[in-house]
């Protein structure tokens, strides 16, 4: 399948995904969500994928934020009919079950950083800056920015990065729980595509289940999400991988997973 502004292309189990619109700084623009939005459903449909990697190609951009060149001209009554940014929210996010990282190189802001964010985690380079700068166009966030940046990194540093609009760096990202990790630009790719090899290496359906186990964190009471996880736990010791899981651990032996 070819695309107007992403490439897409399988690495065994792994699927590759790259925002292409260079000169744009790959600003997220209708286009951009249609085409991811096709990407992701192929991605979830094929059961030869099983884990995903997004980035932005050259080596400045994740993506520099929603097109500010589409937003500029567009009448208020029209965002709010098309309930503008509903599809990154409802459709590329909720409806991608298995699991996908965000390799960021260089700047993700405002749309890009909330992009990043969609993802289950983020992979970083070290020259890779993240920040909300919509304030400075007069708006807000409208991606999810305001609540996935808050609880990534709590209040105080999100409040900041949202009134000041100001860029954090890979290395203040790390720290502040933003980002898994932080690697050399040279080797971001690799390390994304290793990591989600490894990931694609585990029994699928734990894999999804250890990823709505962690989701199921951030929408419910503790009490609510301990009785979620123990049941995902329990509806796993019923499949056919749990039962190779653990005989190949006593056997000493690699466990060959059916995704059942
Ligand atoms: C459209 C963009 C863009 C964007 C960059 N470009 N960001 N086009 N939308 N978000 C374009 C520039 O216009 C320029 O095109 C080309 O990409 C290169 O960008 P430069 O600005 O020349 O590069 P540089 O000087 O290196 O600065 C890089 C930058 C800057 C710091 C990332 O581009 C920047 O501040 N971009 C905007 C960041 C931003 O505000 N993002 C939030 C958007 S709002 P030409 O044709 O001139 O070569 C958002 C949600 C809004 O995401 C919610 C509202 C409802």
């Amino acid at each position: 399948m070819t695309y107007e502004t992403i490439e897409t292309e399988t690495r065994g189990a792994v699927t590759l995904i790259t925002l292409n619109r260079p000169k744009a700084l790959n600003a997220l623009n209708t286009q951009v969500l249609a085409d991811l939005t096709s990407a992701f459903a192929a991605f979830e449909a094929d059961d030869s994928q099983l884990c995903a990697v997004i980035t932005g190609s050259g080596e400045k951009a994740f993506a520099a934020g929603a097109d500010i060149k589409e937003m500029s001209e567009k009448p208020a009554a029209d965002f709010y009919k098309e309930d503008f940014f509903a599809g990154w929210t409802s459709d590329v996010v909720k409806k991608t079950r298995k699991p996908w990282i965000a390799a960021v190189n260089g700047f993700a802001l405002g749309g890009g950083c909330e992009l990043a964010m969609m993802a289950d985690f983020i992979i970083a380079s070290d020259n890779a800056k993240f920040g909300q700068p919509e304030i400075k166009l007069g708006v807000a966030p409208g991606m999810g920015g305001s609540q996935r940046l808050t609880r990534a990194i709590g209040k105080s540093k999100a409040m900041e990065m949202c009134l000041t609009g100001r860029m954090m760096d890979a290395e203040e990202a790390e720290r502040s729980g933003l980002v898994a990790r932080v690697v050399p630009l040279a080797d971001l790719l690799d390390d994304a595509m290793k990591t989600a090899a490894t990931i694609a290496s585990m029994p699928p359906l734990a894999a999804m289940m250890n990823k709505e186990m962690v989701n199921t964190a951030f929408e419910t009471t503790l009490d609510q999400g301990l009785i979620a996880e123990r049941r995902m736990f329990q509806v796993l010791t019923s499949t056919e991988d749990k039962a190779e899981g653990m005989a190949a651990f006593v056997e000493k032996r690699e466990g060959k997973w059916k995704g059942r």
